[in-house]
């Protein structure tokens, strides 16, 4: 076992032998001493340990394969306050601070979540560390990164998908990186579109990661539409373009973004049938009454049963460019209404486009016919039961009478 102690014993030589060389080979000039090597002599021992049992094993060959290695950052550049002359030093060594080079960087991270909730004693939120490494740090474009487009998920996902430490400190969202995972985004990291698809970074960012709360966030609710547009422009357009997206832009922010319809961390393909049908009821969310009427309809009926390939909302509104119906340029105005029914519908009449698809039985105003109809069936069907409930009931009590009160069936043989 490597103990601090046998560590001094070792380093007592190593400051003898080094003594030793320019006396024995007094031909060759002196090599200046590598600064590290003095460090290494102790620390290179991957078992190495400090008196509390913790590693203090470096790994020399890393180091040298990172970024500050190639740069040939001397130990001490980051652990300030230690020297090569003045060893062994004492027990206690302050923390590294990125700043003193990275003070761009630095200035950026303390306004993030994370270095806020540092700040505030969080031990849980992500340091510099976290992200990057000690001593393995290479530069986000090395494919080996923990901050390259490749690796971000997995970073984050040591705390953001780690159900442990998601209980432990109430991250907010619950595992948010599993959800990720299994979205069309997280799939696509992993095939063909693997670089065009976003990881967390692209969303968040790296050093501005904010609460969903925070305006200056990329993903408060104002600025959902612009981070998913930043890729997906056509949807953008036609988004801003429909009634949802001017509502954003006259500042009601009420009104849905992509992620309303589209979740944020668990996104669909938009064909895959549990999308196209949980879609309708966030539709229902805001358009209640629309949504009721659709189900009294053919078409609510079978997608309400899971079955997609239907008429659902977007199939006559869009999806993106929704417009009221006095709009010429709505899929269901009155100019573009047949053809949206032909799109299924092959043979459809002007005739059969007349069908109402919001048809309400309760609203005498707007469908006298469909009122008055629904009226009479049910009015009907409350005839037909009340007519043969009152028939049993006088059929029972008979037969009772017959049974308890001794009479013969109209003096009939019993
Ligand atoms: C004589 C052996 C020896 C040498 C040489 C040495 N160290 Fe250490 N170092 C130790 C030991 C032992 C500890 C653990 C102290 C303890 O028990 O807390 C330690 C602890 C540390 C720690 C803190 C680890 C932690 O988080 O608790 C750092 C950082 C460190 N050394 C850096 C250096 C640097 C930089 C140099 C070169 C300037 C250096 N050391 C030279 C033996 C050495
Ligand atoms: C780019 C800055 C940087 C350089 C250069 C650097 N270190 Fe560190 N080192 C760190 C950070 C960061 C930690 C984690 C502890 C902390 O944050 O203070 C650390 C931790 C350590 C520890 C404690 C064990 C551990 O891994 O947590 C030892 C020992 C250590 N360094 C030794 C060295 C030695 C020896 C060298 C030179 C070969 C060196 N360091 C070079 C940044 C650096
Ligand atoms: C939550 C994770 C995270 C934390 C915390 C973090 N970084 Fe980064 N950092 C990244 C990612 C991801 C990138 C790559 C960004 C990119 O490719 O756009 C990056 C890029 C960098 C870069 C290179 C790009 C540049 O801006 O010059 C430096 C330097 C850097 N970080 C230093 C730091 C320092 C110093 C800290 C602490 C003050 C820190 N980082 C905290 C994730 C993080
Ligand atoms: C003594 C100064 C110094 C300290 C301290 C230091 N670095 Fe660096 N770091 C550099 C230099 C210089 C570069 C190379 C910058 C360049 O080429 O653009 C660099 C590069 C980086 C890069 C790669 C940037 C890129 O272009 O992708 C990252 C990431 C990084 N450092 C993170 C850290 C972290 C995290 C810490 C604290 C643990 C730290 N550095 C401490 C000097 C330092
Ligand atoms: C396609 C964009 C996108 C990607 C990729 C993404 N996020 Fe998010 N994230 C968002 C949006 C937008 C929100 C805001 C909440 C909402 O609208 O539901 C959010 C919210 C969050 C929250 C807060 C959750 C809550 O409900 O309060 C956390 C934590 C988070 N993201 C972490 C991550 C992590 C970790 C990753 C990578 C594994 C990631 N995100 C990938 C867009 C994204
Ligand atoms: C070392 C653990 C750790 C890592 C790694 C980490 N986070 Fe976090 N993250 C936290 C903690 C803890 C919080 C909660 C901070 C608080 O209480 O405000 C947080 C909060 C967040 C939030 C704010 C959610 C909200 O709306 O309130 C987002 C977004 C987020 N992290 C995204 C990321 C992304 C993206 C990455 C990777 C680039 C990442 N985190 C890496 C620990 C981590
Ligand atoms: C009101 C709900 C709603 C909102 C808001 C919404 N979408 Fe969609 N999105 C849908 C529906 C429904 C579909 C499927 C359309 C279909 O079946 O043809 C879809 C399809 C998509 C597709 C697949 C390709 C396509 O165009 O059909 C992408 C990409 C997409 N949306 C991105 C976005 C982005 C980016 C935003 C924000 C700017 C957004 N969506 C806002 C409901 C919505
Ligand atoms: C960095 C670029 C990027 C960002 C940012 C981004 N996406 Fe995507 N998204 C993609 C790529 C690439 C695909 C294609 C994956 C595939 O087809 O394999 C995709 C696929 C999708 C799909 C499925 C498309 C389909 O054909 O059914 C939807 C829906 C979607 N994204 C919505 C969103 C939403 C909502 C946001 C914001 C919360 C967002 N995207 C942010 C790049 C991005
Ligand atoms: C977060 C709430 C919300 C969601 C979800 C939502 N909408 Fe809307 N929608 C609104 C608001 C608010 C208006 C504007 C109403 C107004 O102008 O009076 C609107 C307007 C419309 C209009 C134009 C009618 C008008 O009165 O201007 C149509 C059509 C429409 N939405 C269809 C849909 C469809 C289809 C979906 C699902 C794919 C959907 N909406 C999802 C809130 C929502
Ligand atoms: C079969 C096609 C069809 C389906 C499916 C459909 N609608 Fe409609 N929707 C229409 C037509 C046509 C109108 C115009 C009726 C009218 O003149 O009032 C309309 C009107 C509306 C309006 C009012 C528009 C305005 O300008 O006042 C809203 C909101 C709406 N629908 C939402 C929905 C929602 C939400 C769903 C799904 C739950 C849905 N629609 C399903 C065809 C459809
Ligand atoms: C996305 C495809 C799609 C669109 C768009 C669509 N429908 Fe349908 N609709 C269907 C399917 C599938 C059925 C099942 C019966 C069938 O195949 O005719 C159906 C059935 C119906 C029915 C009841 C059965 C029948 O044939 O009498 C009516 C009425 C109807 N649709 C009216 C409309 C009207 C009006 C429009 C345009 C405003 C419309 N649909 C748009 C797919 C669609």
């Amino acid at each position: 076992m490597i103990t601090p102690r046998s560590l001094l014993v070792a380093f007592a030589c190593f400051l003898l032998l080094g003594a030793a060389s320019p006396a024995t080979h007094a031909a060759s000039p002196p090599a200046a001493p590598a600064p590290n090597d003095a460090c290494l002599m102790c620390h290179a021992d991957k078992d190495a340990k400090s008196a509390a049992g913790k590693s203090i094993g470096v790994d020399a060959d890393r180091f040298k394969a990172s970024v500050h290695g190639e740069l040939q950052l001397k130990c001490t550049d980051c652990h300030a306050g230690l020297s090569p002359q003045k060893l062994p030093h004492a027990d206690n060594v302050a923390p590294v601070n990125c700043a003193t080079c990275h003070d761009k960087a630095a200035a950026e991270y303390a306004g993030t979540v994370h270095g806020v909730a540092r700040k505030g004693g969080n031990t849980v939120a992500a340091a510099c560390t976290d992200c990057h490494g000690t001593h393995d740090i290479l530069r986000s474009k090395d494919p080996q990164s923990r901050t390259n487009h490749a690796n971000v998920e997995a970073t984050c996902a040591k705390c953001h998908g780690s159900d442990a430490i998601v209980a432990q400190a109430k991250l907010p969202g619950g595992n948010v990186a599993s959800k990720f995972h299994d979205s069309i985004h997280g799939k696509a990291l992993k095939g063909a579109a693997q670089g065009s698809a976003p990881t967390c970074s692209n969303c968040h960012g790296a050093h501005s990661i904010r609460p969903k709360s925070d305006e200056k966030s990329s993903v408060a609710r104002a600025k959902i539409p612009d981070t998913c547009g930043s890729c997906h422009k056509p949807e953008l357009a036609a988004f801003q373009n429909g009634r949802h997206g001017k509502l954003r832009q006259d500042g009601v922010v009420a009104g849905p973004g992509c992620t309303d319809c589209h979740s944020a961390h668990a996104i669909q393909q938009h064909t895959a049938a549990n999308f196209q049908t949980e879609v309708i009821k966030e539709c229902g969310t805001c358009h209640s009454d629309y949504l009721k009427t659709y189900r009294d309809t053919f078409h609510g009926q079978v997608t309400e049963l899971g079955y997609a390939r239907m008429a659902t909302c977007a199939s006559c509104h869009g999806a993106h460019d929704v417009r009221p119906a006095s709009d010429p340029a709505s899929k269901v105005s009155k100019e573009n209404r047949l053809k949206t029914c032909q799109a299924c519908h092959a043979g459809a009449s002007a005739n059969f486009a007349s069908f109402d698809p919001h048809a309400n039985r309760h609203d005498k105003a707007r469908d006298p016919v469909y009122y008055y109809a629904a009226l009479f069936m049910e009015l009907l069907l409350f005839g037909v039961f009340a007519f043969f409930g009152v028939h049993t009931v006088l059929w029972l009590y008979r037969e009772l009478a017959v049974k308890f009160g001794g009479g013969g069936r109209h003096g009939g043989p019993r």
